[in-house]
């Protein structure tokens, strides 16, 4: 018999309220989560919903909540190695080059320089930036700054990394590179990832399972398992299914109806008939 793992990270009962012109906002409300080792969980939800708060509350960045939030069965506390953050803008400081912006990610680790050297040098390679080592971040592209800001976070091997809306400023064709790669990173770096998105199609292309959350307050709708094997097909029928079953939980009420395949077959032969 083979015991379920225990959960890397614990959310339970959490609850985040602000208060603004002296008027309470509840920004997460009941929110309940387990994430086992090794799992790739996505966040989808509107702006607003409280998807970068509960990002916060795990880093430690916050510690104003209700309820408990743990790794490993340890309730965090802003441990720097435990976790890395990639955001949306590289925040990479312009002044150092991509070799040293990386290393700032093992500034908290005592290493030897030759490790600390082939570490960092691992990572350049592994986000396929060798020819840029020396570069300054006005010397890269969106996309490349992006790689370095993902090498920079794994670097020091955190138990979890975590990831707001890393590739929502990238172009399309970009997004798609950085989203393969993030796949070939996590199975080489076997890394446990909480993604925060808008984009339904990233989530579902990319994550284990997709928790939606709604807001007003922040809450969770639904969490769906996507048991789609990769490499993942945008165009396949399942895909499409499983988009518009997410789309409707983010911005409809009531139960989602599938069309059935007769459905959706009977509709193409009426196109090509008319
Ligand atoms: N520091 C803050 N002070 C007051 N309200 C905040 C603060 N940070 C976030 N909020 C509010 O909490 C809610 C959730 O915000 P956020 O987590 O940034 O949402 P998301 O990342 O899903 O867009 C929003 O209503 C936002 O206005
Ligand atoms: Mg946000």
């Amino acid at each position: 018999m083979t015991l379920p793992l225990s959960p890397l990270l614990h959310f339970s009962h959490v609850n985040k309220r602000f208060t603004v012109d002296g008027q309470p906002i509840e920004a997460i409300h009941d929110f309940n989560l387990d994430v086992a080792p090794g799992e790739f969980v996505a966040i989808v939800g509107s702006s607003g919903c409280g998807k970068s708060t509960l990002l916060r509350l795990l880093i430690g960045l916050d510690r104003e909540f209700q309820g408990a939030i743990e790794l490993d069965g340890v309730a965090v506390d802003g441990n720097a190695s435990d976790c890395a953050i990639v955001f949306q803008e590289h925040r990479l400081f312009p002044w150092l080059t991509v070799t040293q912006n990386i290393a700032l990610g093992l500034a908290t680790q005592p290493l030897e320089k030759a490790e600390r050297d082939r570490r960092i040098a691992g990572f350049i390679e592994l986000v396929g930036l060798s020819a840029f080592s020396q570069a300054y971040p006005h010397q890269l592209s969106g996309g490349m700054a992006q790689r370095v800001a993902i090498a920079r976070g794994l670097v020091a091997s955190p138990r979890v990394l975590l990831l707001d809306e890393p590739f929502a400023a990238l172009d399309a064709l970009t997004r798609q590179q950085l989203q393969d790669e993030l796949l070939t990173l996590r199975a080489k770096a076997s890394i446990t990832a909480l993604l925060v998105t808008h984009d339904v199609e990233e989530a579902i292309y990319l994550a284990d399972r997709v928790v939606v959350m709604a807001p007003r307050p922040g809450r969770i709708k639904r969490v769906v398992a996507i048991n789609l094997p990769h490499p993942r097909h945008r165009g396949s029928y399942e895909f499409h299914q499983l988009r518009e079953e997410l789309l409707h939980e983010l911005t409809r009420e009531g139960p989602y109806v599938a069309p059935s395949r007769e459905l959706i077959r009977d509709v193409e032969a009426l196109y090509i008939a008319c």
